[in-house]
């Protein structure tokens, strides 16, 4: 496994501490309901932006953030023998990367400075990586993202709503910040898909959206994952009131030639 010691500074423990959403036994139903769906979504995305050739082809895969390959594992099992794939991980976790054995070459480092040329991958996915990062890094991230795609890449985020965002994550925004101490993190930041759609443009991402609906019962999750105290659980119930969902967006970038 390649460690980029150069890039060993804040944001990779940031994405690190991230990972614990996934952890544990309660990890399951937290990505079943927000992201049970993503696997079979990013693969007939793929299927329709790269149909499968009558010559043997291999298309060569990152993604962004894979943690345990808990997404990318599913992702590869919606593919036939029409499809290979030489796949590449990078994550800042390398406790996790080390289990992640969905991926050939596996990279520890950080996502907003990827550690590869441009164009270097066919597709590139990312599922669930911005929130846990800076508002300029998450900028960088997208950046990233469209930089090392040689055709195409498939973003899946959860975050504020388009609509009344700033007022969405004052209130959101307080999980992180102590209110339930399981919660704590130094980063959080849920971007409306309004922010980031102003953060590709800017950059000059080619991007469409393909995905944007709302999951409800957002606090139901964090309870159970974090095995809540009643006191800390009715808290989250406080803090999340009527804000008690996400709205959850993908977008397709088409690299520009
Ligand atoms: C919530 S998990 C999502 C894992 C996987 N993409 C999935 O959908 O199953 C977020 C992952 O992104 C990683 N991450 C977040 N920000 C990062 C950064 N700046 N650099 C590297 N990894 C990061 C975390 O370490 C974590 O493994």
């Amino acid at each position: 496994m390649e460690n980029f010691e150069s890039s060993k500074i804040n944001p990779l423990e940031q994405g690190a501490g991230a990972s614990r959403v996934f952890e544990g036994e309660m990890g399951l139903p937290v990505i079943e309901k927000i992201y049970g769906e993503s696997a079979e979504f990013f693969a007939g995305e793929i299927k329709r932006l790269l149909p499968p050739r009558l010559e043997a082809y291999t298309m060569s895969v990152l993604d962004v953030g894979s943690h345990r390959g808990e997404f990318l594992k599913d992702l590869l099992t919606e593919f036939g023998d029409d499809y290979k794939f030489d796949v590449t991980a990078i994550d800042a976790n390398e406790t996790a990367l080390k289990d992640n054995l969905a991926a050939k070459m596996k990279v520890v480092g950080n996502v907003a400075q990827l550690p590869f040329q441009d164009n270097a991958f066919d597709i590139t996915v990312m599922r669930y990586v911005l929130p846990w990062n800076k508002k300029e890094d998450q900028k960088e991230i997208l950046s990233e993202v469209n930089r090392v795609s040689n055709k195409y890449a498939i973003v899946q985020h959860s975050g504020a709503p388009r609509e009344n965002s700033s007022e969405w994550q004052s209130e959101f925004h307080k999980l992180f910040l102590g209110h339930a101490p399981k919660l704590q993190r130094e980063t959080a930041y849920f971007s409306s898909p309004t922010e980031i759609e102003t953060w590709m443009d800017e950059k000059g991402i080619n991007y469409q959206t393909i995905q944007d609906r709302v999951v409800p019962d957002i606090s139901e999750l964090f309870i159970a994952k974090y095995e809540l105290s009643p006191e800390d659980a009715a808290r989250v119930n406080e803090i999340l009131a009527d804000k008690d969902f996400v709205e959850q967006v993908a977008w397709v970038f088409e690299k520009k030639k």
